[in-house]
């Protein structure tokens, strides 16, 4: 199966993506988590987009397209990815296209501004698995640790409050367009890709109920 989860920065995709990845066995394609692993290690590709990340500008679409075809060839992709943060521009969707690649579902996550400056001034993150949790919404068990390897949590560098705004200002000019481009792709295509909305406000565990049943409807 073919998956994006597509919404606002802090809407919950990689907290959605975590259930998803475990249920139906496709690896998660996280562009963010990609990239933050290249500004780790210090690559050049790295050094060249850590100042656009903690910005909350986006990445140059070239550099992403390429870092996803690399990605969806390697083997773990045969069956299928869930694409969390891409596609994230108008381009970077008709990449997809151009190249050939059959997106079985979209998820969006509907969340209002107000929410997710909250829920990212709060997130904390496991930088080695990719955990993401939240100091009040949902905690791990020990403070500041990760659940499964015990190791220090981070605040991400672009979880600071001027720069949540940003993000949600790009959200809203370059990404947002992408509802209209699949839900048009959905209803020319016979409805395939499958469009499906959920709202995102609530418990983890009823955003997740709602995420099961529109993946059921997707694989109808
Ligand atoms: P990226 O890492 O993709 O960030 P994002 O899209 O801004 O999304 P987030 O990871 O912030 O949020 P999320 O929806 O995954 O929410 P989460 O589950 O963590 O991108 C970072 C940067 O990389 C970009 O700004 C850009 O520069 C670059 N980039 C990446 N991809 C790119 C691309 N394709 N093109 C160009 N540039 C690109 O949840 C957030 C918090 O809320 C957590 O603390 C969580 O515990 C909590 N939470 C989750 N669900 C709930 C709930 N229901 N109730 C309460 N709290 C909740």
């Amino acid at each position: 199966m073919k998956l994006i989860l597509l919404g606002p920065p802090g809407a919950g995709k990689g907290t959605q993506a975590q259930f998803i990845v475990d249920q139906y066995g496709i690896p998660q394609v996280s562009t963010g988590d990609m990239l933050r692993e290249a500004v780790k290690s210090g690559s050049d590709l790295g050094n060249r987009v850590k100042s656009v990340m903690d910005s909350g500008e986006l990445v140059t679409d070239g550099i992403i397209i390429e870092l996803v075809q690399e990605r969806i060839s390697q083997p773990d992709c045969v069956r299928g990815f869930l694409f969390d943060g891409f596609p994230r521009t108008i381009p970077q969707a008709q990449a997809l296209v151009d190249a050939g690649v059959e997106i079985d579902g979209v998820v969006e996550i509907q969340v209002p501004d107000a929410e997710i400056i909250s829920r990212l001034a709060g997130r904390r993150v496991h930088p080695g698995s990719g955990r993401v949790y939240h100091v009040t919404y949902n905690p791990p068990k020990v403070d500041g640790k990760d659940d499964v390897s015990g190791e220090d949590l981070i605040q991400r560098d672009d979880d600071q409050e001027d720069t949540i705004r940003n993000r949600l200002e790009v959200y809203r000019e370059q990404t947002q367009p992408l509802v209209a481009f699949y839900s048009d792709m959905s209803d020319a295509g016979g409805g395939r890709p499958a469009y499906c909305a959920v709202d995102g406000v609530g418990d983890t565990d009823a955003i997740k109920v709602q995420v099961e049943t529109a993946l059921k409807e997707i694989n109808a």
